[in-house]
């Protein structure tokens, strides 16, 4: 064997016998390097004599380039080999839970929107829903609120930009817009509650500028005041988890009812907390009304022949009086203390048979 075939069968073996990659580089230095064995041999060929020099520098430089590709080849399945060590010691499974392990809690808003549904769904209701962001029309317009009237200014409305036709869209002030668009595209009977999120400017202990509302609307031939004053007055027992309530129907004005009333229940308030079912005090609930023959005339009913009833409330109110919260900036905080106090178990869905709270 020459030279040259041994020197380039002890380099392959060593090459591909390397364990890692600074073996390798070890191998690469001590045979190739400058002060390598192939290195040592391409200097003797400034001794050889011309022929010699002519077959045996071509030899030299392909064994040269032959044990370069070698360690090249070795070193990318060394690097393949390192990679998928780390891959499969690295590896997170992301499907675990996390550590110490903790049940998320229902947002108290989450929890009394679950329980309304579960009341009125009982009653026949079905769940309708709209935009957050509104336009004029169904926001006021069309719910009977004249142009320039001054309840569009009791709204504290956040208007968007105009866009590019000059309208400008707001942030609904309330669910009721849901109302028309319910309307305009189901035919009557209509029995619906609209759960949502509303808009308006305001920033106190009792006011956020983001906050709830569930309407509810029932258009037909024959439903009544009478059937509102039962429905809301089964309602308020149902919700507030008491065998008999008293309810008190207060003349009121909204634009988009006539007549109009606000629901009181009877409470005490004697010892620091709301106590409903009990006591002398009112405690204010929702606003109602018949819902107004403008209103129906705009959604395109006749208004001889249609009738109904319509009713909005307010949450977050409705959670801090039945869970006794007292302000209600903590519900947008996300302070898991307050969470967790205040949250309810995820597991367990309001039913009026097995309870709702
Ligand atoms: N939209 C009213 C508000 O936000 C609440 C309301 C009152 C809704 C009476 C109704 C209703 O449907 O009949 O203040």
């Amino acid at each position: 064997m020459s030279d040259i075939e041994q020197i380039e069968a002890e380099v392959l073996t060593a090459i591909n016998g390397a364990g890692d990659l600074a073996a390798l580089d070890g191998i690469r230095v001590a045979e190739l390097g400058k002060k390598g064995r192939v290195s040592g041999l391409m200097k003797t060929l400034g001794g050889m004599d011309p022929e010699e020099r002519k077959e045996m520098g071509p030899k030299l430089n392909a064994l040269k380039n032959r044990l370069g590709d070698a360690i090249d080849a070795r070193k990318t399945t060394l690097e393949d080999a390192e990679l998928d060590a780390r891959l499969a010691s690295e590896k997170a499974d992301l499907t675990l839970p996390p550590r110490p392990y903790r049940t998320g809690t229902l947002h108290p808003v989450m929890q009394v929107f679950e329980e309304i549904e579960e009341i009125f769904g009982a009653m026949g209701f079905a769940v309708a829903e709209g935009p957050d962001i509104e336009d004029d029309f169904h926001n006021f317009t069309a719910l009977n609120f004249p142009i320039g009237h001054p309840a569009r200014e009791d709204h504290d409305t956040f208007f968007m930009t105009p866009d590019a036709e000059g309208e400008r869209k707001v942030l609904r002030t309330h669910t009721s817009p849901v109302q028309i668009r319910t309307m305009m595209s189901q035919e009557p009977p209509i029995r619906v509650i609209i759960p949502g999120r509303v808009y308006r400017n305001d920033w106190d202990a009792t006011h956020t500028p983001m906050f709830h509302q569930v309407e509810g609307l029932v258009i037909d031939k024959v439903s009544h005041m009478g059937h509102l004053k039962g429905c809301l007055t089964d309602f308020a027992r149902a919700f507030f988890e008491v065998d008999e309530v008293e309810t008190r129907f207060r003349p009121h004005f909204f634009p988009f009812t006539e007549p109009s009333a606000e629901m009181d229940v009877k409470c005490d308030r004697s010892g620091g907390t709301v106590k409903v079912g009990q006591g002398e005090d009112w405690l204010e609930v929702l606003g109602s009304g018949m819902v107004h023959p403008n209103v129906l005339r705009n959604c395109g009913l006749d208004p001889n022949e249609y009738q109904g009833f319509a009713f909005g409330m307010g949450v977050d109110r409705l959670a801090m009086l039945k869970y006794g919260m007292p302000d209600l900036r903590p519900y947008f905080e996300s302070d898991v203390r307050w969470l967790s106090h205040y949250g309810f178990t995820p597991w367990l869905l309001p039913s009026l048979s097995g309870g709702l709270s």
